[in-house]
């Protein structure tokens, strides 16, 4: 069992499912999140547990290796859950330094204070953990039809077998060859690398996981589904790139912080894990499905009559759906094997999409004001007012 624990990124959107979880299920274990709070992190996303006495919130840059250094020894760490990062492809695309600032140098940054920390204490790495979260991006991308012609498979209810056994074995697995083509792959992949080399160069237990795109509450309003939702409550144009015929592997964000949570107590050290729900959608059908909730659940959905006299339900909002330029280097298809975690670990998603999707819609029909707060930048603000002078 741990005693403390560090997770990095928690202010963000699965770091603080990730937070939520540790510190209600371990209240004998002490959780501290760290976040630098860049425009991604809100500490809203956490006010449900910052009371709790097992939580403590560091406001701390993960490239500051004085810093990190002196907290793990303080607190005696023994845990390290790493989710820190910068997440968006688009921004990736117009800055990459600031995605090899943080996270290939952060990354090294958290393992080099960590080796130097564990190996000082008598029994070095016995009872300690490094597990780095990292995305299914640095695989590059699979073909839209397997080289039969068969085109993916984009079910939502099939089991991972019976997805398997319809399209054979095009799909992500932990051997998969790394090819990242956005800056935001490549700097993930590079700092899995480093991950890796201190596991085999230093003995250091490490563990990495490779997740498909996730989903849910507190996601930051810039990703696509967030970003929908929120524009179609608000009849503003829905920014599809090219055909919108991009597949996407979607799992809801508390399935995988359940899966961290198993991984991270029973996984294998240097195994990697890739995490996923067989659950493949073209972004131009998400679409279709996110303008159907948000209607029906505002009372939008129209009724016609057609010619040959049958009842039928329309979408008005459909008509937002605006097709722009594509996104540069834009990965095809992912499409993750998550059956090496489901076979050893016997985690599965608990949600089918349909349902997820629900959830998460009602998440943010319900939720305006956070939105709101978010879009706004206000609580940019006063995190500065809050934390310039500290
Ligand atoms: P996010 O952008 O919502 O949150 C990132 C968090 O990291 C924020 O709270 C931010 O303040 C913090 N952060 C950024 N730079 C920092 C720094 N220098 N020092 C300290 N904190 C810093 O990201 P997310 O979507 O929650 O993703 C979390 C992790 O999971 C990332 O490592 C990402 O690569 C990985 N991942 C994400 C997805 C996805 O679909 N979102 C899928 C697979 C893997
Ligand atoms: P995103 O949520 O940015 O995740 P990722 O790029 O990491 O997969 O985008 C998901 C898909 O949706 C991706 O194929 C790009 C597409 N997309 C749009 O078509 N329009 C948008 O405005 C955004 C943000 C994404």
């Amino acid at each position: 069992m741990f005693s403390t624990i560090v997770i990095t990124g928690g202010a963000g959107f699965i770091g603080s499912h990730v937070v939520r979880l540790f510190v209600n299920k371990y209240p004998n274990c002490h959780i501290i999140n760290l976040d630098k709070l860049t425009y991604a992190g809100n500490l809203a996303n956490l006010k449900d547990v910052e009371g709790k006495p097992n939580y403590e919130f560091v406001k701390m840059d993960i490239c500051d290796f004085d810093a990190f250094y002196k907290l793990i020894q303080d607190k005696k760490v023994d845990g390290i859950i790493h989710l820190a990062a910068e997440s968006h492809v688009d921004r990736s695309i117009k800055d990459p330094f600031t995605f090899a600032r943080t996270n290939v140098m952060g990354t090294l940054t958290l393992l080099q204070a960590a080796k130097l920390y564990w190996e000082s204490l008598p029994e070095k790495y016995e009872g300690k953990r490094f597990y780095h979260i990292s995305t299914d991006e640095v695989y590059g991308a699979l073909q839209l039809t397997n080289p039969e012609g068969v085109p993916a498979p984009f079910s939502t209810k099939a089991s991972s077998e019976s997805q398997h056994e319809a399209y054979g074995k095009d799909f992500f697995v932990e051997t998969t060859k790394y090819n990242p083509h956005s800056p935001y792959s490549a700097s993930k992949a590079s700092s899995d690398h480093f991950v890796r080399a201190f596991h085999d160069t230093y003995g250091m237990p490490t563990v990495v996981t490779n997740c498909s795109n996730n989903y849910g509450p507190y996601q930051f309003p810039e990703k696509l589904i967030p970003l929908f939702i929120n524009n179609i409550r608000h009849r503003k144009p829905l920014p599809v790139y090219g055909e919108g015929l991009n597949v996407r592997d979607w799992l809801y964000v508390e399935d995988h912080a359940r899966a961290i949570d198993t991984i991270f107590h029973n996984g294998k050290i240097a195994e990697t894990y890739n995490i996923g729900g067989f659950n493949e959608w073209k972004n131009i059908d998400i679409v279709k499905v996110l303008i159907q909730t948000v209607d029906k659940a505002l009372d939008r959905v129209k009724l016609e009559t057609t010619e040959t006299g049958e009842t039928i339900e329309t979408y008005p909002d459909m008509d937002l759906i605006t097709h722009v330029t594509d996104r540069l280097g834009h990965d095809a298809r992912y499409a993750i094997d998550s059956r090496k975690l489901q076979r050893e670990l016997g985690w599965e998603p608990s949600l089918q999409f349909e349902e997820g999707i629900e959830k998460t819609v009602k998440w943010y029909l319900d939720n305006q004001e956070w939105m709101d707060n978010v879009t706004s930048g206000d609580y940019q603000k006063y995190y500065e007012n809050m934390y310039s002078n500290r």
